[in-house]
């Protein structure tokens, strides 16, 4: 990081190789940083005509076409991958010791032997800093329900419910690589669920420690093989042919978890909840009060606060965005003035501009270490619905 300079390297162009660099952009605009970020190379699995076109339009000052070339690149800091999750681990492994910081992507990986690997290689890589891109972390009113349970507003906590709903996968959907276990490791699971888990744990600040009756659903088995892929959203623009290939992962998810304060919880992840669109939310009830948050209202948390006089309980809605109250909120709009999807992902990369300048970041980061604690919930769950039985996560290392 010479001269006071953050030289980024990006591996992966498309949804999310989109997200990032805006939030690569515009980061420098709105926040004061320590360290200046340059969006110095950018590569994907695509022709030179693209990976140029992409560069330009993003302003990266140069592109690869491979990517152990970037990640080698002796002027690069941080290396950046936005790619399917089988190839999370060996490229940040690779670039861990090639001596880079690395921020990767959700889930840490596609399985938990490749997520260990990876949390392997950023304790041995020791000078390196590694971060997870739980970019809902991040949005201030998730941001805000951390800080209220830390302060102690709700108790003691007794109920978790999380879930995370969307509803794009409908049959006509072709074959994309996030139904392909090879590629994704699993479908909603590691996919929404992994969402969901890591909220639940930075929000409560407790870990998982039992789970059970986990079940798992496949319900569209078949799908076109993919011709064309997205063109920008998630599956929007995608085309396949009249050929069918199998579907390898899951559909839906739902199992029940006890966190260690004695919390009792539940979590349901889907691709196929007919009208829910990105219903990525909790509901945390404590001793003191209780907290609910949906993501497709995202500028408000709901707060209930069980220790005011019973005549006046009830929940109160704070829209997130008072500079100065709110995390974040000083750095965008005026009140009310509402931020979106994008912006978690700029204050995300705030927050890693300051840990790596060596400052505190506004919440608690996920790094390697952190994400594979959620990937062991994640294979649990898996283990639970395979065995309709009780897993101890002590069990699943
Ligand atoms: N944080 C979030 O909210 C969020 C949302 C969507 C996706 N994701 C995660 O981001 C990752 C990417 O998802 P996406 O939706 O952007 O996928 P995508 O299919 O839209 O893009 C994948 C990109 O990776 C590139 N790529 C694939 N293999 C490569 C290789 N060998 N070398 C170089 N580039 C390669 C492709 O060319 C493409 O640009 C996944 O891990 C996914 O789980 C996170």
């Amino acid at each position: 990081m010479a001269n006071g300079q953050l030289n980024i390297g990006l591996i992966g162009q498309a949804f999310m190789g989109r997200t990032h660099s805006n939030a690569w952009s515009q980061v420098s605009r709105f926040f004061e940083l320590p360290l200046c970020p340059v969006k110095l190379m950018t590569t994907a699995l695509d022709d030179e005509k693209n990976l140029a076109a992409f560069a330009k339009r993003w302003d990266w000052k140069q592109y690869a076409t491979n990517w152990k070339d970037l990640a080698s690149n002796p002027e690069i800091d941080l290396v950046d991958i936005v790619t399917p999750n089988n190839m999370h681990m060996p490229m940040a492994v690779f670039a861990l010791e090639c001596g880079k910081n690395v921020s990767c992507e959700k889930p840490l990986a596609g399985t938990l032997d490749d997520a260990r690997l990876m949390a392997n290689a950023a304790r041995k890589a020791k000078k390196a800093k590694t971060y997870v891109w739980y970019n809902y972390r991040r949005v201030p009113a998730v941001a805000l329900a951390h800080q209220l349970v830390k302060a102690g507003k709700v108790g003691d906590i007794r109920h978790v419910r999380a879930a995370y709903l969307q509803d794009w996968a409908t049959p006509d959907i072709p074959l994309a690589w996030r139904f392909d276990k090879k590629l994704a490791g699993s479908g909603s699971h590691g996919d929404l669920c992994a969402h969901i888990i890591d909220m639940t744990r930075f929000v409560t600040g407790e870990e998982v420690t039992d789970i059970c009756g986990s079940i798992m659903e496949t319900f569209v088995k078949e799908r076109d093989i993919l011709t064309q892929q997205s063109g920008g959203g998630l599956a929007s623009g995608m085309k396949g042919s009249a050929k069918k290939g199998k579907v390898t992962v899951d559909d839906a998810v739902l199992f029940l978890a006890r966190f260690e304060g004695g919390a009792v919880a539940s979590f349901e992840a889907t691709r196929m909840a007919t009208g829910n669109q990105n219903r990525n939310g909790f509901e945390i009830n404590g001793t003191k009060g209780s907290l609910r948050f949906n993501f497709e209202d995202m500028n408000w948390l709901e707060y209930y606060d069980a220790t005011a006089p019973r005549e006046v309980q009830g929940w109160t809605k704070i829209m997130c965005t008072h500079g100065g109250s709110h995390p974040y909120a000083h750095a965008w709009w005026p009140d009310a003035h509402i931020i979106g999807y994008e912006h978690a992902f700029t204050n995300m990369a705030y927050d890693m501009i300051l840990d790596l300048a060596g400052k505190k970041p506004t919440v608690p980061l996920p790094s390697f270490e952190d994400a594979y604690q959620t990937q062991r919930v994640l294979e649990a769950a898996s283990i639970s619905a395979a065995q309709k039985a009780w897993v101890k996560l002590k069990d699943v290392k």
